[in-house]
């Protein structure tokens, strides 16, 4: 690696209202060198990379890019310094092709070439990084990880040598993000250096030469990733405690049936093969079924079918023996189903409302903070703080709006909602999806806590030891089927593996 500095940010401090989300922070950057960028969510990363971006300017400290002091006022001007960034939430417009996406905002054209020509050297560009994208498709019909590869695109359609990705794998399958992984080694091999920010540690060893961590805005560790011997050393610094992953279960001890799912099939509008294929199986009380799966097997659908979002063409669905087969999301919210979708932002939350009301917003109308049909303020208050901080999410206050919060603060708020108010049922998909290691550990324990008071629980994961150390039973879902349901004690990672890939049971020597 050469030691040629790109970019320096010295001594920067960033506050915001209530908040000091970088303090004194020093990060180095050398060419052709991936820093990973880590820490727990809240501690500042994503607004440290902002400000290398020019969507927020330092209130204190410097920057240096190739030895230059630059003041970044725009993203214009970060990428006319060779820096670019592919955020968190992907900023593409859905209706606009994948050529219209990448030439969008290019301000130094004077003119805008011919059409053909910019499909031109965007496939000359996806050839040279085998970035597979055809420039003529809309966006909007692109998958999570296609829509990743354009923003990829557009970053090298700009020449940017400085790649920062926010949490790129946060949403990608494991097999997505393994050509990533290539994409980045080759970008690198051409003296491109990148910053790169992750939850997953296993990646930190695979992508990275150097790690910094973020405690609360704070820089509170540089190593060479070679010198990490436990992956337990990188969480402990990023939360500042030793954590265990030691959850605390009680004795599976299953109950009467709460759920029951009869030969529930849904057709597909876009493919023959149909979306949920004969699915059958019971969650019981005091019982977490898993579901492993590459993302995309007919989870999410499964997931709409329960809560009464995705109508069902055969089958049926039963809750405590009644029939609720394409109820409507009111009745089934009724019921008693609680529901932590995977879609957080659009779902999950309402932004302009506050923490507060968000974390009320299933309550208000209960004699717990209500009387006779009049909301009891202070009560609504006192039950926030009581959320807050048994959850702890990080927020000013309960007033703040939630859409400040960062993304693992948002869904520990919705988590508070749902499990606070699930009255026995609780369907969470993708619980832990992008939280840091900290939020992880609670996440886990209170959903297995709510399976220890006897709730009913359907778990959608991709995390093998995520289904393995919290769920009783597994299924493994493939293209719309369920290829086995085991006991968890007994599921072992090759097995599911393979059930995942789509090899079924009966090649199989008996297990
Ligand atoms: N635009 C903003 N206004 C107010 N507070 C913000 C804003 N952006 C981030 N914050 C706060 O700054 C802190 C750091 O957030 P962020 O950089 O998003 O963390 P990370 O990316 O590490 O999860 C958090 O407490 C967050 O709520
Ligand atoms: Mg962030």
């Amino acid at each position: 690696m050469e030691q040629t500095l790109v970019v320096e940010m010295k001594n920067i401090t960033k506050r915001f209202p209530g908040v000091l989300a970088n303090e004194n922070v020093n990060l180095q950057l050398h060419k052709g060198e991936v820093l990973a960028l880590l820490g727990e969510n809240g501690a500042g990363k994503s607004t440290l990379m902002n400000m290398l971006v020019g969507l927020y300017r330092p209130d204190e400290g410097q920057i240096f890019v190739n030895g230059k002091h630059v003041v970044i006022n725009s993203p214009q001007d970060s990428m006319a310094l060779g820096i670019g960034m592919i955020h968190q939430e992907f900023m593409l417009v859905g209706n606009l092709s994948v050529a219209e996406n990448i030439i969008l905002g290019l301000k130094d054209l004077p003119t805008v070439p011919p059409i053909s020509e910019i499909n031109e050297k965007i496939i000359e560009l996806s050839k040279k990084y085998e970035l597979k994208v055809d420039p003529t498709r809309l966006v909007e019909t692109l998958t999570v990880g296609e829509q990743q590869r354009v923003e990829i695109l557009k970053l090298l359609y700009r020449g940017a040598d400085i790649l920062i990705l926010d949490e790129p794998t946060a949403v990608l399958t494991p097999k997505e993000s393994k050509e990533l992984n290539k994409i980045l080694k080759k970008m690198l091999s051409e003296g491109k250096s990148a910053i790169f920010i992750t939850h997953k540690m296993i990646e930190v060893l695979e992508f990275s030469e150097t790690l910094m961590v973020l405690r609360k805005g704070k820089c509170v560790g540089i190593k060479p990733t070679s010198s990490i011997e436990k992956l337990s050393e990188i969480a402990n610094l990023m939360v500042g405690r030793p954590v265990l992953f030691d959850l605390k279960k009680g004795p599976y001890n299953p109950g009467k049936v709460r759920v029951e799912l009869k030969n529930v099939s849904v057709n597909s509008k876009a493919h023959s093969r149909k979306t949920l294929d004969n699915i059958s199986f019971t969650i019981r009380e005091g019982e977490i079924l898993g579901i492993a799966g590459v993302a995309g097997n007919g989870q999410q659908p499964l997931s709409e079918v329960i809560t009464g979002l995705l109508k069902i063409n055969e089958g049926s669905i039963l809750i405590d023996g009644q029939d609720f087969t394409n109820k409507t999301p009111l009745q089934i919210i009724k019921a008693g189903i609680s529901h932590i979708p995977a879609d957080r932002g659009r779902m999950g939350i309402v932004g302009d409302m506050s923490v507060g009301e968000n974390l009320s917003m299933k309550k208000y109308r209960t004699e717990e903070l209500s009387h006779h049909s009049v909301i009891n303020k202070s009560k609504v208050r006192e039950f926030a703080s009581r959320l807050i901080e048994k959850f702890v999410i990080k927020t000013p206050n309960q007033f703040t709006s939630a859409k400040f919060l960062s993304g693992g603060n948002i869904q520990k708020t919705i988590l508070a909602r749902e499990i606070n108010s699930c009255k026995g049922i609780l369907i969470a998909v993708y619980p832990s999806r992008g939280l840091d290691v900290g939020a992880i550990e609670s996440v886990r324990q209170n959903i297995i806590a709510q399976r220890d008071k006897g709730s009913a629980i359907l778990l959608v994961s991709e995390e093998l030891d995520e289904l393995r150390t919290v769920c009783d039973k597994i299924a493994v879902m493939f293209e719309g089927r369920i290829m086995d349901i085991m006991d968890a004690e007994n599921a072992s990672t090759e097995r599911i593996g393979l059930l995942m890939a789509g090899v079924e049971r009966s090649t199989e020597c008996n297990s």
